[in-house]
């Protein structure tokens, strides 16, 4: 039996590039397909972040080159403001180093490990580092090459060069192994239309694997409003993130260190939590200890609060989904719904967005005909994969969309739902799909039960007209011999009493008529086809 010593005479450090080595399926990288679209997904991701930030409309291009069987190339170039020199290693060859997780804000990334995950990725399959191409509003530009030490999580940096006349931003290129190229459902095409659809003010340029290019034009001009700080409301803190806080924090008083740095705070709040405590608010918030922080944080749940500000939260807005629906699928018909900011575990705020898109190209057509499917984004991010854990899914499979006229394995439908948020609770790290909190999904449910019935009464119309048209049909077929027999009858004009009959059967069987099919207050989501 191995002593006590023994035991830990193995006992190690890793750094946490190390860990991700080995648990790398935890960033997305699972299977042959789905890593190829992870490395995608987190290039043009950060492209888009960085390009709306520095108030630039995003203009990107992705490339795909088959070195061999399961060996990739994946180029992203953004017209963005480019990472100074003295950045780019950590930035792209650190993981937990960005600009954005400390921050508060609505963005893409949070964590800072999309991109330097990348690199490891790279480093893993194909032991080779990645190539980048940084020009910056300054004029100066350079390419480099970076990976990881991974034993220290470091980057490592070489072959640098001085580049003139680069045009501004960032160029990434990495050479990936264990990755295949799909034209599925969960296809890099399919992310990159997705994430037109989401971002109608972004240019994509795809150039696939064949070198066949497919531009996804931009449908809008005006960039996003930039993100803005959003300060923590009470209701969602915890102990630790109290302390963590508090205890970097140059306040002098506990008192006001808590009105600067979180929401919804007055000397009110304070004069009420002096009276149910025993803390002292005026010390300093750096010496802050674990229990009085419990107290605190107790203290807060028992507090009535007003709710949590939402005017940092970014949706798409209800006229860019619907440009971007026209623009991408030319629906029949489509039906947007943006719903109010909602709160979920008390201190959160999120918006959900929905709409039903459906004919054109909306859903999904196979050899067996059409069918539905269900577009998920977080943030303005397509998500393709993880399906089954996500708040979104369970809130569409909760829907009885026949109750609706609605049926999503027959119909070409599409449902889209885009839920925003600066804490977006994803269920993973390779944020793939949003965790299952209830009032996340009941907002997905309602925004999309309410898209639901405007599609239900198009649909009811479309039913309405195409049994109208049958038996105009029909009916039209007697009005010559009719008209015939009555103009002998009465001795009129045969083809004054056709046209007469006829008007009658159009009044009464409208075909085609526009003004039917608009009611309920559906006109602004009522879109025809030019
Ligand atoms: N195309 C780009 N242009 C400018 N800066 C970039 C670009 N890509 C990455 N960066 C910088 O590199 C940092 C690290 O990127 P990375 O993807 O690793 O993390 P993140 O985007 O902050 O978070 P997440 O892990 O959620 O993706 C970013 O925070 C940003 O500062
Ligand atoms: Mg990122």
């Amino acid at each position: 039996m191995a002593m006590g010593k023994d035991i830990f005479n193995e006992f190690k450090e890793h750094s946490i590039s190390e860990f991700f080595k080995k648990n790398r399926q935890m960033l997305g990288y699972s299977s042959t397909v789905r890593s190829l679209v992870t490395v995608v997904h987190e290039y043009v991701s950060n492209s888009i972040d960085a390009t709306e930030e520095a108030g630039i409309l995003p203009d990107i291009t992705i490339k795909l080159e088959k070195i061999s069987e399961n060996r990739y190339t994946v180029e992203v170039s953004d017209n963005g403001p480019g990472i100074p020199k003295n950045i780019v290693g950590r930035a792209l060859g650190m993981i937990l180093a960005g600009t954005k997780f400390h921050r508060n804000v609505q963005q893409r990334g949070q964590q800072g490990i999309g991109a330097a995950g990348c690199t490891l990725f790279a480093l893993t399959t194909t032991g080779k580092p990645i190539h980048v191409i940084s020009s910056m509003d300054s004029g100066r530009a350079f390419s480099c090459d970076i990976s990881i030490d991974t034993l220290h999580n470091k980057p490592i940096m070489g072959n640098f060069v001085e580049l003139e006349e680069v045009k501004r931003g960032l160029t990434v290129k990495g050479e990936f192994g264990d990755v295949k190229y799909d034209t599925g459902e969960h296809s890099i095409f399919e992310y990159l239309r997705r994430t037109a659809l989401s971002n109608p003010h972004v240019q994509i340029t795809f150039i696939d694997p064949n070198n066949k290019e497919v531009i996804f034009p931009r449908s809008i001009d005006k960039i996003p409003e930039k993100p803005r700080t959003a300060k923590l409301h009470p209701l969602g803190l915890t102990i630790s993130d109290l302390i963590e806080t508090a205890h970097s924090s140059k306040n002098s008083k506990l008192s006001n260190f808590l009105m600067e740095n979180f929401a919804r705070f007055s000397q009110g709040k304070i004069n009420e939590l002096k009276g149910m405590l025993d803390v002292d608010f005026d010390k300093k918030p750096s010496g802050l200890t674990w229990e009085d922080a419990e107290k605190i944080i107790k203290a807060f749940k028992e507090i009535k609060w007003i709710a949590p500000e939402s005017a940092h939260i970014m949706p798409i807005g209800e006229e860019q989904i619907k440009t971007a629906l026209k623009n991408i699928m030319n629906p029949d018909f489509m039906y947007v719904v943006e719903r109010k900011p909602k709160v979920f575990r008390g201190g959160f705020p999120f918006i959900v967005e929905a709409a039903i898109a459906f004919g054109g190209s909306a859903g999904k057509k196979s050899e067996e005909g059409y069918s539905g499917n269900v577009l998920r984004f977080a943030n303005k991010v397509p998500l393709l994969f993880d399906t089954g854990n996500c708040a979104i899914t369970d809130a569409v499979k909760e829907i009885q969309w026949k109750r609706y006229n609605i049926d999503m394995e027959k119909q070409p439908v599409s449902l889209f739902v885009n839920v925003s948020s600066v804490h977006i609770p994803y269920s993973g790290v390779g944020k793939e799909s949003i965790s299952k909190e209830a009032e996340i999904i009941e907002e997905i449910k309602l925004a999309l039960m309410d898209a639901a019935r405007g599609l239900q009464h198009f649909i009811y119309k479309k039913q309405k007209l195409s049994l109208f048209a049958g038996r105009y049909k029909t009916i039209m077929r007697y009005t010559n011999q009719l008209s015939k027999d009555l103009s002998q009858l009465s001795g009129k004009d045969k083809e004054i009493i056709q046209k007469m009959l006829e008007k009658i059967v159009e009044e009464h069987y409208p075909r085609n008529n526009k003004e039917d099919v608009v009611e309920d207050g559906a006109e602004n989501n009522l879109e025809d086809k030019e």
